[in-house]
């Protein structure tokens, strides 16, 4: 991995010091920004709404929904999901604990500061050299999954149900992502088990929580640069405010809210180990003036020991292997990220 420069001001930080807009945070002007400004008006995405408690079911029912996944991750590489057996009340509570949280003062968030170089923690976008443009975003990011693996010094005790909630949290999505990543698998005619067998017993849970203040350029900054999630990733964006949008054949769309569904995105892993079928889709947000807007990401991560490949049914003479087999692939992709890159790229024969 580069190396990381040292600290840098969290965006909370930047807004609070009231010195005005650092040049750092400033997009270059490009073509593609004259033909969809920044800020400018997209077109909302067409993506069904995937009802998780019919997926596995062998029903007529069960089979609609499965051939609604599939063209959608064909199409889009992301769906929305409901019935996913997490209340709203719950799901309000993880947004309400996540901007608390963001409403600290800056000494009581700094006691969960990531240290330079690591992802862990909280801070700004990690800074790998001098003329990276940075994204106006700061963040929580914490392995929720193993346990072992936590390191609960970067949870925060304030607010205090945040810990137990969280736990809870990763519980929860633990066992959506169970049944998505069967009714995958299903989708595309494959043995029920063979993605979770893909992450290995040693897959691993990473959260984490944006947040993107109000900011007073949205015609020149972004939110979060374009990007791929480098594995499938459960999403829960602002229920009020947008931002999120995801590119397709060359223009932005935004993502629809609905409050009581959690986005599932392919990732980069997924399109490899789909041979391509499924898309990881490419994805940016773009910030607002008036309003902060937070979300929370939770990554599913395969064990670092397996090896990532296309799933040998899904290949052959018509379809033949797309991606090279690789591993360890999260830590290479945040080099090729920070590069504004594209790290699935790599991966390709
Ligand atoms: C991410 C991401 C989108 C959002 O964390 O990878 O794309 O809505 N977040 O904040
Ligand atoms: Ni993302």
């Amino acid at each position: 991995m580069m190396e990381e420069k040292p600290k840098f001001k969290t965006v909370q930080e930047v807004v609070a010091a009231n010195e005005g807009l650092p040049e750092r945070y400033l997009q270059p002007l490009t073509d593609d920004r004259e033909d969809q400004p920044l800020n400018g008006p997209v077109p909302e995405m067409d993506i069904p709404s995937i009802d998780l408690s019919l997926l596995l079911s062998s029903s007529e029912n069960g089979r609609q929904e499965l051939s609604k996944l599939h063209s959608a991750l064909s199409k889009w590489g992301v769906v929305q999901v409901m019935n996913h057996g997490i209340t709203e009340a719950f799901l309000d509570k993880i947004y309400k604990l996540t901007k608390q949280f963001f409403a600290l003062p800056t000494e009581e968030k700094q006691k969960y500061a990531r240290d330079i170089g690591n992802v862990q923690g909280y801070g700004s976008d990690m800074i790998l050299s001098d003329d990276q443009i940075l994204d106006w975003i700061d963040r929580l990011f914490l392995t929720t999954y193993p346990k072992d693996q936590q390191h609960l010094k970067f949870w925060p005790e304030v607010p205090t149900e945040f810990r137990e909630t969280l736990h809870e949290y990763t519980m929860k999505q633990h066992a959506v992502i169970e049944q998505f990543f069967k009714g995958m698998a299903r989708s595309l005619d494959l043995e029920d088990n063979v993605f979770l067998e893909m992450h290995g017993d040693n897959a691993r849970m990473d959260t984490r929580f944006n947040m993107y203040p109000p900011c007073p350029r949205p015609d020149m900054v972004i939110g979060a640069k374009p990007h791929g999630d480098g594995s499938a990733t459960l999403l829960l964006p602002d229920k009020d405010v947008e931002g999120l949008q995801f590119l397709k054949d060359g223009k932005w769309y935004k993502a629809p809210i609905a409050p009581d569904t959690i986005l599932i995105n392919v990732g980069d892993l997924m399109e490899i180990m789909s041979n391509g079928i499924y898309k990881s889709p490419v994805h940016r947000v773009v910030t607002n003036r008036e309003k902060e807007r937070i979300s929370v990401a939770t990554f599913c991560v395969p064990s670092p020991d397996k090896e990532i490949q296309p799933v040998e049914g899904l290949v052959s003479d018509a379809r033949p292997r797309l991606y090279k087999t690789v591993k360890k692939y999260v830590e290479l992709y945040f080099d090729s990220y920070q590069q504004g890159l594209k790290p699935i790229e790599a991966a390709l024969i």
